[in-house]
């Protein structure tokens, strides 16, 4: 795990940096600004992390996967922008900071969420080093993985679930639209930019489809037993929202019980890839899912 840690927060400073260099700072400009304050403010960035490491693994060189990498930090941190907003979870921290809307305001966070969704496509747009077809294969993916049937499905389908009993099997839906559509477009990228064949990527994105399973149900643990100081969010968001959540239903035992069946489940996935590297990164990604305290 030590040196899991150590080489994710290597992927993180090379993102950042990558990050830092596309999205400039503008002279008076608040959108500009807001955007960057909120890319830049830290984050796990483990979608980058997937990204860059399925790419390593499969093809030997992390960084030929550096744009996909930076337009998946790029629509995540416009989702965190949105999710926060009061008409969605009304969360005012964010990365151990004050949320977009109250360091800019409402209108400011809105369209820095809007400019960073579209600067992302702008990134993949212009992915130096990829040929025309692994281009439109990231567009392709990633928007479908961000839009209407996929991250704001999931969305849509966490706000309709507030406050009512709903079935587990549509809960598993919602985390897998709202959270693993991201994750799963993440390794596919890697994939994609790794040149992977079908089988890989099927077996990168059971990989991914199971961690992301577990990844909500951790963050919904985490929402209830976190320390607000280290998780750097509100804790006690998702029973304010009246949220229905793996917790709300199981409990926290029985909800951390199935997150680990489903970090099992990846690990077996990546037991069956070949990979040109050694694979110890992404299984101890999967355990450090589970034990992870932000
Ligand atoms: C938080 O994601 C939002 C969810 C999908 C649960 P992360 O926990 O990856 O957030 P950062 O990027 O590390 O801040
Ligand atoms: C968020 O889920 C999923 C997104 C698409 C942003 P949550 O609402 O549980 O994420 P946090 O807890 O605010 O980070
Ligand atoms: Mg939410
Ligand atoms: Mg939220
Ligand atoms: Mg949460």
């Amino acid at each position: 795990m030590k040196e899991f840690k150590a080489k994710l927060q290597a992927y993180a400073q090379q993102t950042e940096q990558q990050l830092d260099c596309r999205l400039p700072a503008q002279p008076d400009d608040r959108v500009t600004e807001a955007m960057r304050y909120s890319l830049l403010a830290g984050g796990k960035r483990l979608r980058a992390a997937l990204a860059l490491e399925f790419c390593a693994a499969l093809s030997g060189d992390a960084m030929r996967a550096m744009p996909f990498a930076c337009a998946l930090e790029m629509v995540h941190a416009y989702s965190l922008i949105h999710d926060d907003l009061p008409c969605m979870d009304d969360d005012d921290m964010r990365r151990g900071k004050p949320s977009c809307h109250v360091a800019f305001g409402e209108a400011t966070a809105l369209l820095a969420g809007d400019g960073l969704l579209t600067k992302a496509f702008e990134v993949l747009g212009s992915a130096e080093g990829m040929s025309f077809s692994q281009i439109s294969r990231a567009v392709l993916t990633l928007a479908k993985a961000a839009g209407h049937q996929g991250m704001i499905g999931g969305q849509r389908m966490d706000l309709e679930n507030e406050g009512h009993e709903v079935p587990i099997e549509r809960v598993k839906q919602t985390n897998r639209l709202k959270t693993g559509e991201l994750i799963i477009a993440a390794v596919t990228l890697g994939c994609i930019a790794a040149d992977a064949d079908e089988q890989t990527l099927r077996l990168a994105q059971s990989y991914a489809d199971n961690i992301g399973q577990a990844f909500q149900i951790t963050d919904d643990i985490l929402d209830c037993v976190g320390d607000q100081n280290e998780l750097g969010k509100p804790i006690g968001s998702d029973s304010e929202n009246n949220k229905t959540t793996y917790v709300s239903v199981y409990g926290i035992e029985e909800a951390r019980r199935i997150a680990e069946e489903k970090v099992k489940a990846a690990q077996q996935a990546l037991e069956q890839m070949k990979l040109c590297a050694s694979a110890d990164f992404l299984r101890d990604m999967a355990e450090y899912i589970l034990v992870r305290t932000h």
